[in-house]
């Protein structure tokens, strides 16, 4: 890919602001302080348009709670569309670690992740956004 160059202004403190970023976040220099933060804002448009995105639904549950695995899978199948792939780790005796793979427009995922999130017995859920690209 053809990288341009252009210059940008920031007040000192926004530089130094900048500088404390790339520090904190260990990234090799500006430049890719800036590639991710455009990235970053990037995405969040894209969600909030409802495009089509993709993400990572993470759910920890106990497994003896079996009303919720009929529920979780009654729901997965509603949704299976966008569905990509889902991986179960038995985390102990109890807990499962379940990652769902998703991709599709972003409102839908938002509802498919809502709902399996609200299960009850869903100990805790978090949508992961990120971009097709
Ligand atoms: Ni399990």
């Amino acid at each position: 890919m053809q990288v341009k160059r252009f210059g940008v202004s920031l007040e000192e403190e926004l530089q130094q602001e900048l500088d404390r970023l790339v520090s904190k976040h260990q990234f090799p220099n500006r430049s890719q302080a800036i590639r991710f933060l455009i990235k970053k804002y990037s995405v969040e448009d894209e969600w909030i348009e409802n495009r089509e995105v993709a993400g990572a639904i993470v759910l920890v549950y106990d497994h003896h709670k079996r009303e919720l695995q009929t529920k979780s899978t009654d729901i997965q199948h509603d949704y299976h569309h966008l569905i990509l792939s889902v991986q179960h780790v038995h985390l102990d005796h109890h807990n499962c670690l379940e990652t769902i793979a998703v991709k599709g427009k972003a409102n839908e995922l938002k509802d498919l992740a809502n709902q399996l999130i609200a299960i009850k017995g869903v100990m805790h859920g978090e949508l992961v956004m990120t971009a097709k690209k």
